[in-house]
Order: C-alpha cells, then structure tokens, then sequence
C-alpha cells in the first residue's frame, strides 16, 4: 500500500488511541459521531468524499455515513499531489469531537464535527471512471465494468447489508430448527468440460436431488443458502449464478413446510419493514388464472378479471356470442379505475395498436354512467346494467372486454391488468402501494402441462420429482394432464419468490413419471431411483429465491442492485470480461475445439465483447 502524509509537518505513524477497537484501527465510523462523543478522542477511518478548497475540512465517508473533519491550519496541510481525485483517498484519523455549527442542508453528517489531531493518507487512487455520489448519472455498463466502485454507493451499501443480516437471521432460525447439500430435466445448465474425453460436468441448478439423498440418508433436516447456476438469460428478476434458501425435510407434508417458511420470514424479517401479518393468504392455481390471468398475482391491488359468459349468452352480439356458445371460452373483462378520464390521452393513444392485437374491446363508462362504445348499440339497457354490476364499474372507469379460449384470455388479461397498473402509475395516480408488502401462497398446480411446441406431449409444469395431491393419484395412470401436485409458490408483490412441493418417494411411481409421462430415459436418474427404493422416506421442501426476495424488500428494479458481483443483462461479467476466449492450447486438454461462426472465423477480441461499454 501506498501510504503518504497529508501534513508535510507530521510524522507518518498508525495512530491507535485508546479508544479504537482491537478489531480495528478504528475506533467509530463516520456515520456513527453523536453529540454524546463530544470531547472523546476517536479515530476514524474512510475515503475522502470532499476535501474543501485551502485544506480547510475534509468530508469523510464509510459505509454508515459521512463525517466533516476540520483541519487544523497551522499544523496540517495538503501535499498536492495527493488531491489529483479527491474523494478517494482511503485515510485514517485520529481527532477530537466537538459540535458543529450547521446549516440545516448539511443535517445529514450529523451535528458535529471532528477536530484533526493527527492524519494519515494510506492509499491515493488515479482518477476515477465515475463519481461515486448517488446524485452522479453513470450508464449500467460502466457500473458494471467498475462494479467495485459502484459497490460503494450508499444504496448498494444498504441492499447488501440488509440481505447479509437477513441471511444471518435465517440461518439462526434455521439452525435452530433444522440441523444442516443435478440436474433437473428441464431448464438448461451451464456445462463445465472434464479431461475425459465427450465427458461434462453440469453445474447445478439447485441442490435438489442432492436434498432428496440426504433425506434417504437419514439426514432428516436441511437448510443451505446454495449458489445455483441456470444458463437462461438475464431478466430483472433473473440471473445466470443466483442464490437460493434450500430446504429439505423428512415426515413433514405441504402445509408443514408453509409455515416453517412463515416462521423463518418472520423471525428475519427486518423490523423497519413493518410487521408480517401471518399466515400468509393462500389461493389455488385455479384461482389465481381465474382472477388474476397469472399464476402469480400481484395482490397488492384489485382490477380483477370477471367473466361476462351468462350477460353474452342472452345477447346477439356475433363474435361475443359465438366465443361463450364454446366449451372452454368465455368473455372476460377488467375494470379500470379512472381509466375512462385518462384512456384518451394514453390508453387509445400509445397502446391502442396492442389492444388492436389483442383484439380488445374498451368500453368508457361516462361520468353520467352510460357507455361510450361500439358496444353500446349492441347491448340492452339489461345487460349493461349486468355487465357495469358484475364489473363494480363506476363512472370514470374504463371497461376492456375480450372475447375468446380463457387459457388465452386469461394470460392476456392478467398481463394487460399488469400493464394498466404501469401506465395508471405513470401518470401520476397510485395504483400499488410501493412499500406494501404482499405475501401469497400458490397452491394445487397441474403436475403437468402440454409442452409448447408440441402439446400433445406433457412435461412438468415444475420438475419431475414433485408427487400427486393424494386424491389424484390414481389418474396418474390414467388421465395424468387432470393431475394436481403437491406443489407450493410462494408470490410477493406479483413476483415468485419460492417454490417447492412434497416428493414422490416411491421408485415405481417415479419410474412411472419419467418414462411413461415424461417420455424421459430413466437410466439417467437411475442413482435417484435406486436410493428411493431403498426405504426413503416421506419428504418436502422448498426454496427461496434470496436475490428476488431482497430486492423486493429494499424496492430495487433489478436483482442485479442486491448482488455484489452480478452478470450483464447478457450473462456477461464485464469487470472481468467473462465469458472470454479459451487458446487451442487450453482447450487441447478438454479434447475440444471451437468451431467459429462464418463471420468470425477466429477469436476476435473486439467482437468478443458483445456488449457495448
Ligand atoms: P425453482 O426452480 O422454482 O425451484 O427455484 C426456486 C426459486 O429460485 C428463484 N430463482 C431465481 N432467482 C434468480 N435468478 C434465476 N435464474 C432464478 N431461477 C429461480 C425463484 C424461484 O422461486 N429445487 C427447486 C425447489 C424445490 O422444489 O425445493 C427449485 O429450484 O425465486
């Protein structure tokens, strides 16, 4: 380390007054001085975040907050090469307290101030890629590149340390409840090359048939924070390395399993977030589809979808009337609120060519309570007094109607409910309340669902291992698409937090479900299928996704804001530069070779780095 004196008077020693921490040179932090240090001496550590024209304070900062240090004028003074980018120096100093004479503006550094007795600069840094003030605009790329530098501002401070003390809770809860680590056919994983030659490794999605071993083990409980990897892209609520809470239980069933989440979320929960009404509020599948279009509602507002089948069945209206005649269509609607006072000047304006898609009819309820639509001509005054009943619609609202199969109206409605309640926000009106908290268990899945490409095939609308709710079992053999699972979602805010289901424990019935449902090859879970023939136990579990859940908690827009080290929205690493080129030479060893795109020819280092800075 480069250390330099910021007074060319003093000598360059470690101040350790007797104050400061064994742990460390320091004896506070910045954000920690009160009034009732005032006349302690104290020594403080940080990087300079201002240093005042003539050397005469100096602003320091740490994680907890900003301290202002004044500078003694005849004893200290500034070398100038040590000022070339201000607010990074990392100095320690050793000062008195003292109060401090404040313009309300500056209230947020506290009421006093520091007088320097003694200073010491241990690092200078080169000018910086950005400023590390919150206020500073810097473009993601560049956060990323310098995530280091970007990991100092106050906000990513506070995400990572609420999620550190979360984490510290869990595991005291689970610790003290539980005592305690594939591939799952489905999603896709990052391969990793052997030296054996065609052989792979996998990195692991979730810990999951690992979690099932265990409990055939006789481990009987298990908790894990567990790193998992899935290579699918990134999203918002997604990353290619993401962090999971990983549970696994012997002799317990879904609804044990539920409130032990319930209890740990309680427990690390933080109390400035206001307390967890529990248990948490449950609905089935079916209900979530039915009211909210998606399987993880948002519940944090209303805006339902209500099904208009019986008012269409007694009208004449063509398209509406022939949709309700079929089995398994209907006419669904969701009711605006205020939308009708605003769909002028944004719904019919900037999304009028979606709804067009989708083939959506608006229908304004005017302040007086008639219909402005080419609806209304086609309704009777009995059926719209239906329709304005069954939707609650009162004036000002806005109807949007469609007609059409309810596995594609629902989705549709659910995603356009979603897209309301963004634009309603966006002009200015509260829709959801931001610091809400609403947690919801999801319940009573398909097992299955028709695969999207080819749907007279099913796959697992989870993954392979999740048993049949009890009374459906025997349609496993018989009708497996009408089959629930004993499957669980838990849903904050309209985003999946956690998943999880009991297990099949029973070789034949496993067997059964991989090669006779899933079409799969057995011989390649044969270790799991053995090990459940060997006297398994009833099991369940489920896990959380921490980086979605904290981010959910401290309100960032991405979960990349509560990850230290996350990757690009491409899965890049642009810090390190990953993923990056591999020499013939290397690869040799792993009996690999690229094979380039026409294009590319050969490693390109420039085209390698697919993502702008
Ligand atoms: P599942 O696949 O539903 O279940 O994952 C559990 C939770 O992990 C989170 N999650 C993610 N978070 C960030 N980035 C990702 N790419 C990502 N993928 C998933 C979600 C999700 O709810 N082994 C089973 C659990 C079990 O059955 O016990 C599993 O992994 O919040």
């Amino acid at each position: 380390t480069h250390i330099m004196h910021l007074s060319n008077f003093l000598p360059c020693y470690l101040f350790r007054s007797g104050s400061s921490s064994s742990l460390s040179f320091r004896s506070h932090t910045c954000g920690q001085l009160r009034s009732e240090h005032i006349g302690e001496k104290v020594t403080l550590c940080g990087w300079v975040q201002y240093l005042s024209r003539q050397d005469l304070f100096v602003i320091l900062r740490d994680f907890s907050g900003l301290t202002q240090v004044l500078i003694p004028q005849q004893e200290v003074s500034v070398p100038h090469d040590s000022r070339g980018s201000h607010q990074t120096h990392f100095i320690q100093l050793p000062w008195r307290v003292k109060r401090r004479p404040l313009p309300s503006s500056m209230k947020s550094r506290g009421d006093v101030e520091v007088l320097a007795e003694d200073v010491e600069v241990f690092n200078v840094c080169q000018k910086l890629p950005f400023e590390i003030k919150d206020f500073v605009k810097k473009s993601e790329s560049l956060r990323m590149q310098f995530r280091y530098l970007d990991l100092r501002s106050s906000s990513l401070q506070k995400n990572l340390r609420l999620r550190s003390q979360l984490v510290m809770r869990m595991r005291e809860y689970l610790s003290r409840l539980l005592i305690f680590p594939t591939p799952r056919l489905g999603a896709k994983e990052f391969v990793v090359p052997s030296r054996d030659p065609g052989r792979f490794y996998s990195l692991p999605q979730s810990p999951q048939q690992f979690k099932q071993l265990l409990m055939v083990a006789g481990i009987d409980r298990y908790f894990q924070i567990a790193r998992c990897y899935r290579d699918e892209g990134s999203k918002p609520d997604r990353q290619p390395e993401f962090t999971q809470v990983d549970i696994e239980m012997s002799f317990v069933d879904q609804a044990g399993i539920m409130s032990l989440v319930e209890g740990l979320l309680e427990y690390s929960w933080p109390a400035e977030k206001g307390p967890l009404p529990l248990p948490f509020p449950c609905v089935t599948y079916e209900e979530a589809m039915r009211d909210y279009g998606v399987d993880k509602p948002d519940t944090r507002f209303g805006m339902k979808l209500t099904d208009l089948r019986d008012v269409f069945l007694s009208t004449d209206i063509g398209f509406f009337k022939s949709a309700v005649s079929k089995a398994g269509s209907s006419v669904l609607a969701i009711c605006v609120p205020r939308g009708a006072v605003r769909a002028n000047f944004f719904l019919l304006g900037e999304q009028d060519h979606f709804l067009f898609l989708l083939e959506v009819s608006l229908v304004l309820v005017r302040e007086d309570g008639t219909l402005k639509s080419p609806l209304k001509k086609l309704l009777s005054g009995p059926a719209t007094d239906a329709v304005l009943r069954k939707t609650a619609a009162e004036p000002g609202d806005l109807l949007l109607i469609a007609a059409g199969p309810i596995e594609v109206l629902r989705p549709m409605l659910g995603s356009l409910r979603l897209q309301c309640a963004e634009l309603l926000e966006s002009h200015g009106l509260t829709v959801r309340d931001s610091s809400a908290f609403h947690f919801l268990w999801v319940v009573d899945f398909p097992l299955f669902l028709p695969k999207k490409d080819e749907p007279e095939q099913l796959e697992s609308a989870h993954h392979p291992f999740t048993a049949p709710a009890p009374e459906d079992t025997a349609l496993l053999y018989t009708q497996p698409e009408k089959v629930r699972g004993q499957h669980y979602d838990l849903v904050l805010n309209g985003c999946e937090i956690g998943g999880g289901s009991v297990r099949i424990h029973k070789a034949s019935e496993q067997l059964h479900v991989l090669k006779n449902i899933l079409k799969e090859d057995p011989t390649v879970l044969s270790h799991l299928l053995e090990a459940l023939d060997s006297g398994a136990p009833p099991h369940a579990g489920i896990a959380l996704g921490l980086d979605r859940l904290v981010s959910i908690m401290v309100g960032a827009s991405s979960i990349r804001d509560v990850i230290a080290f996350p990757k690009s929205f491409r899965g890049h690493d642009l810090m390190s530069r990953a993923p990056d080129f591999v020499s013939d030479e290397e690869l040799k060893s792993y009996h690999i070779s690229v094979k380039w795109p026409a294009e590319t020819g050969g490693p390109d280092r420039k085209c390698g780095d697919l993502e702008q800075r």
